[in-house]
């Protein structure tokens, strides 16, 4: 007999117009669909065409309604400020309703974008919750991006308003915000009306250009705002993610499909029940800190933390497990690298049994590979299941997991396990032909996809269709090869562009390599993503000087870190340059990336049949070797 997994799965695909409605009765809508699905897979479909509903309400509103007024609906607890303090669903809907009523005063409507650029603080999550109720747009970014990086958001968002903050907090270090900002501003050709600044007290900045505003006077001001009605395919927020140039991806999320999908993934995949305590440990500028810190828990009326705090060193390896204890978290996610950071400094899991983490259920994890010996450690360290699942930015939500709200299948460590029921994930030749069980393949999700994916690019539909559905037609390209196991098991291996995961952060060496070049004494250059033991990978340049370069290696090496720190951001972790004499190439001229990647990994690699000359890779070898890459390892 079919699994339950196998059951619901084939529910979804065979008729996925019955199974999303079912899933639909989980959210309050204001006027129901004229559609479940509509379109088709080439001219494009929409999800709940008709409807129409508000996240924000939702999320908040109908949980005070509910009998949840009293429960704790956000935690924050950053213990690098040594600050916590508790919401309950009535307190966060006064929060949110006067931030909305300030966001209406600033001439904030149905449709503006509002771009928040801010440390992980509540203000933030009221911030995304307030555009939600009024039906604006919001955009993240992360903190740790540079400000060509906001510039560039800036420009294609085209916002209204800028939410920032004084600070956010490093350890050792105040990121100033203000003068990112002005930066970006004064980089970017589109210029907002206002920007609103909530001053923090571990650094408070001036208030100095005409467009600035204080957030606590603008707050007091504000009357409280409803929530408005918005169509179920109205765009909820952008995310921007890394694309395969310098320009990222505005991934765009309607409001009916993604919560429809938030409701029934945190139950399904998750296994959450309304009360319980979830625990997301990313941040609200990357999606997961969207869909899981903010949307999911709370359309399902959990507990939600808000962490603003490091795996190691706030104040030591054994932060996580305080705040499980503390909170009482039911279930916890977070990224790989955290782990193996806190392995590193607590090899023997000594920091776990100084809390009572007696409530936690479970320990997801996503955003990169999930390698075997850090699940192995997490299982014994923490006695519950370690499951991994597989998501990208642009499906907001799982494509492969182990759904523990439907039933727990037996775990392969280094595999996220099943397609998640809506995902019908296949493993296609380059002629877009399936292949075999065990056979190596671009996986990519037959469409349609189920709701919540991505409904378009920001103002580039074309893009969309030219990244995405182009290349395999009748499928969404995930741009992650791996194969598809006997038993229906999904196994990433590896990205087929040139995105690179570090330490949890999705980041393009093509952008970075747009930044290298433009260093008058680099005449070509190329960067790849090598193994980092912590990190997952790290970006190495290399770069190939012009003939008349007057600086010395050491100086050009030094001015790269700089510019990538400055153009993309302290995020990149971009520290290694190799200066080569000539890049490894085929006879066609095409940058041989893997082979430079297993070089640099100490790994074994074949030369390569259609390689211009043989020799460069020792030359390659050698430049490694300078800047202490290249070295034999074992492989895991
Ligand atoms: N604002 C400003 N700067 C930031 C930042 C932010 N929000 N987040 C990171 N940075 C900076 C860091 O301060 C660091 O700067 P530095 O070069 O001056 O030291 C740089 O960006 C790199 O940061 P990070 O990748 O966080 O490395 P780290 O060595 O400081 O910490 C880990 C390593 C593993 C502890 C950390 O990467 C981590 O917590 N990873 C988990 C990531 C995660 O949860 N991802 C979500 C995906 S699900
Ligand atoms: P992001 O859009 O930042 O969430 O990054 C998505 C990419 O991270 C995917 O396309 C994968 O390359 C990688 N990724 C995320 N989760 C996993 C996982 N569980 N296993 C392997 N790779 C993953």
């Amino acid at each position: 007999m079919a699994s339950k997994h196998e059951q619901a799965w084939r529910a979804a695909i065979e008729d996925p117009e019955s199974f999303w409605a079912e899933a639909a009765e989980g959210i309050d809508w204001e006027s129901r669909w004229d559609a479940v699905l509509d379109g088709n897979a080439t001219a494009g479909y929409r999800w709940f065409q008709g409807a129409t509903l508000n996240t924000c309400f939702n999320a908040v509103d109908r949980h005070v309604d509910g009998g949840r007024a009293e429960q704790r609906a956000l935690v924050y607890d950053s213990p690098i400020t040594g600050q916590q303090r508790t919401f309950t669903y009535a307190e966060l809907k006064d929060e949110v309703a006067k931030t909305a009523g300030m966001l209406r005063n600033l001439g904030v409507d149905t449709g503006d974008r509002v771009i928040i650029y801010m440390p992980m603080v509540p203000e933030a999550v009221f911030a995304m919750l307030a555009c939600a109720r009024i039906g604006a747009i919001h955009s993240v970014v992360f903190g740790g991006f540079a400000a060509k990086e906001l510039a560039t958001r800036i420009d294609d968002a085209q916002p209204k308003v800028v939410l920032t903050a004084s600070c956010g907090i490093e350890p050792g270090r105040i990121v100033e915000y203000k003068p990112l900002l002005e930066a970006a501003s004064e980089l970017a050709s589109f210029q907002y009306d206002a920007c609103v600044v909530l001053q923090r007290q571990q650094h408070r900045c001036e208030l100095n250009d005409a467009r600035d505003r204080d957030w606590a006077t603008l707050l007091q001001e504000a009357e409280p705002a409803d929530c408005v009605p918005v169509a179920a395919t109205d765009p909820l927020y952008i995310l921007y993610t890394s694309g395969t140039t310098g320009k990222p991806k505005g991934v765009v999320r309607d409001n009916g499909g993604h919560a429809v999908a938030m409701h029934w993934s945190l139950g399904n995949v998750y296994g959450m029940q309304p009360g319980e305590t979830f625990w997301a440990a990313s941040d609200i500028g990357w999606v997961v800190g969207h869909s899981y810190i903010v949307y999911a828990p709370l359309i399902c009326g959990c507990t939600t933390i808000l962490f603003e705090g490091k795996p190691v060193g706030t104040p030591d390896p054994g932060a996580f497990w305080r705040v499980i204890d503390e909170h009482r978290v039911d279930v916890l996610f977070t990224a790989p690298t955290a782990l193996r950071a806190i392995k590193r400094e607590d090899p023997a899991a000594e920091y776990v049994g100084k809390h009572d983490i007696s409530t936690l259920r479970t320990l997801f994890l996503a955003g990169e590979r999930a390698d075997p010996p850090s699940i192995e450690w997490a299982e014994k360290s923490l006695g519950v299941p370690v499951i991994d699942h597989w998501w990208q930015t642009e499906t907001g939500w799982a494509i492969a997991s182990n759904c523990l709200g439907i039933e727990q299948l037996p775990v392969k460590r280094g595999s996220p396990a099943r397609a998640v029921p809506g995902f019908d994930v296949r493993c296609l030749d380059d002629g877009g032909n399936e292949v075999e069980p065990g056979q190596p393949g671009a996986l990519c999700v037959r469409l349609p996809m189920p709701p919540g994916c991505l409904a378009t690019l920001w103002h580039d539909e074309a893009g969309y269709r030219s990244a995405y559905m182009e290349q395999f037609p009748g499928y969404y390209s995930t741009s992650d090869a791996g194969f598809v196991d006997q038993d229906g098991y999904v196994w990433v291996m590896s990205r087929t562009d040139d995105i690179i995961n570090t330490a949890g952060h999705r980041l393009s060496t093509g952008a970075m390599e747009e930044v290298l070049a433009t260093h008058p004494d680099v005449a070509e250059c190329a960067v790849i993503g090598v193994a980092d033991a912590t990190k997952g990978q790290v970006p190495v340049g290399f770069a190939v000087l012009s003939a008349g370069a007057t600086r010395s290696h050491a100086d050009v090496c030094e001015d790269i870190v700089g510019m990538v720190r400055e153009t993309i951001g302290p995020v990149a972790a971009y520290k290694k340059t190799a200066i080569v004499a000539r890049l490894p190439k085929t006879r066609s001229g095409k940058i041989l990336r893997s082979t430079m990647r297993r070089i640099a990994d100490g790994v074994d690699y074949d030369v390569p049949a259609t390689i211009d000359d043989p020799a460069i890779l020792d030359e390659t070898r050698v430049a490694l070797e300078a800047v202490g890459l290249g070295k034999k390892t074992e492989q895991d």
